[in-house]
């Protein structure tokens, strides 16, 4: 048996089709796989090796030779005994979340995680339900597994753009005295798309916005804005300063969540369905930095675009020498991830002619797509290399439930109407509310 195994749990399933056979096919592309590198996919199914790779889509052979299939259930430890593993092994739980729990106290028990160097369980998103059912599903890995054995996967911290907030931070001076509340009027962060949920009703229907896009992606490009500069660049320092900066983050009052007109009616979800669709809201970060700027953010399906980014507003110069700069002052750095990944600096300056009219004017540096990471092939690379860099800590999904858990409306208290309110696909939510919160830089 080859020297690293990567075992998929959830061969059969959607993410795996998707997104980890291309990510694999990728780095193999790239040669970036370990040498004899062997991936075995798992799941209850018994239709074997040539079904499960006719199911994958076209890859040459070359690729093809590293696939072998194996079926076995993670809900039980003398099934998994039955995997052929190498002496390096990665297991990914591409299975329903509430599978995990089981999933790790088995692998454990059939001895596949033993050796805290030589194996690791990459574990993807959500983790946990609410923070409740997070705490839980965090003892049963504390119990089985040491820490630097867990990989929490959030695509989002594969996105090279995503990564690039911290360079973008870090490697310059230029941003680094304004970046405070002293010159931060406001952020806001959007991440919205035009899909709907897409046949995904019965995952969906469980999870809804907050728990799908807010409590992960955006907490986490929350934390990267947020964050002090880490002393190193790696994994423990780099999750040291996000947990800190995590642990400030509370939601502020303006908070709001909607629910597209039509998602009742699309297949699997129920005719009653209070799950949101849209939140939006304001979130600040109790710390010397941050003290006071609001984080106003944005997240929701079947939106005007497609978007993810950051805008940072600036305040206005202490002193207006010119005249009119108060209307026209759209002074902002923006971070714009995807699609068409951007950096913008909006400055005022001098209109030609002899009057003294500002105008504003945009510095406009674009990230080049070639060659970028979208997400799954750099992280199943670094976890395979064992940089948990880009993985997120078991403190940072706490402190994220922490900050979103009110809003899941699960216990006495809700901070937003029970009912979502309704919105027309197409629009920013129900933009009647929505524009309350704040005077939003809407992408486009
Ligand atoms: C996933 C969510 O984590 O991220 C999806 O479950 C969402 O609902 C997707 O569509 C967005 O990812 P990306 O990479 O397309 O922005």
């Amino acid at each position: 048996m080859s020297d690293k195994t990567l075992v998929i749990f959830g061969a059969t399933g959607d993410l795996c089709r998707r997104k980890l056979i291309p990510a694999l096919y990728e780095l193999f592309e790239k040669q970036l796989l370990p040498k004899d590198f062997n991936i075995i996919g798992c799941s209850r199914s018994d239709r074997g090796r040539d079904a499960w790779i006719a199911s994958l889509g076209k890859y040459p052979d070359e690729f093809l030779n590293l696939l072998d299939y194996i079926s076995a259930d993670l809900g039980s430890a003398a099934s998994l005994k039955r995997i052929p593993v190498g002496d390096d092994n990665t297991f990914f739980l591409s299975v329903p979340p509430d599978r995990y729990g089981a999933a790790i106290m088995n692998l454990k028990e059939a001895g596949l995680v033993d050796d805290s160097e030589k194996s690791k369980v990459i574990i993807e998103k959500p983790f946990g339900y609410d923070l409740r059912s997070a705490e839980k599903l965090q003892d049963i890995v504390t119990t089985h597994l040491r820490e630097k054995q867990v990989y929490r996967i959030d695509h989002y911290l594969g996105k090279d753009t995503v990564y690039n907030i911290l360079t973008t931070r870090f490697s310059n001076v230029l941003l680094q005295p304004l970046w405070n509340r002293d010159y931060i009027e406001e952020v806001q962060i959007f991440a919205t798309e035009t899909i709907g949920c897409e046949g995904r009703s019965q995952y969906y229907e469980t999870a809804g916005q907050v728990r799908d896009m807010l409590q992960n992606h955006m907490m986490q490009i929350v934390a990267l804005i947020a964050m002090e500069a880490p002393c190193r660049l790696d994994a423990k320092e780099i999750r040291r300063e996000k947990v800190k900066a995590l642990s400030a983050a509370r939601l502020g009052e303006k908070l709001l969540t909607g629910q597209y007109i039509g998602y009742r009616q699309e297949e699997g979800v129920r005719e009653d369905s209070m799950t949101p669709t849209f939140v939006a809201g304001d979130m600040y970060i109790d710390n010397w930095r941050w003290k006071g700027v609001p984080f106003n953010f944005m997240t929701g399906k079947k939106l005007p675009y497609q978007c993810c980014e950051v805008v940072i507003k600036l305040k206005q110069p202490t002193l207006n020498l010119f005249p009119g700069v108060e209307q026209a002052h759209q002074d902002r750095i923006v971070m714009w991830f995807q699609p068409d990944p951007h950096l913008d600096i909006r400055i005022d300056m001098k209109s030609p002619g002899i009057e003294n009219i500002v105008e504003p004017a945009t510095l406009t540096h674009t990230y080049p797509l070639k060659g970028a990471s979208q997400g799954y092939s750099k992280l199943i690379y670094e976890a395979i290399v064992g940089d948990q860099s880009n993985f997120v800590h078991a403190e940072e999904v706490l402190e994220s439930w922490r900050v979103v858990d009110n809003l899941l409306c699960t216990g006495q208290a809700c901070p937003v109407r029970t009912t979502p309110y309704l919105y027309h696909p197409g629009l920013w939510g129900p933009v009647h509310k929505t524009n309350l919160i704040t005077t939003w830089d809407y992408p486009c």
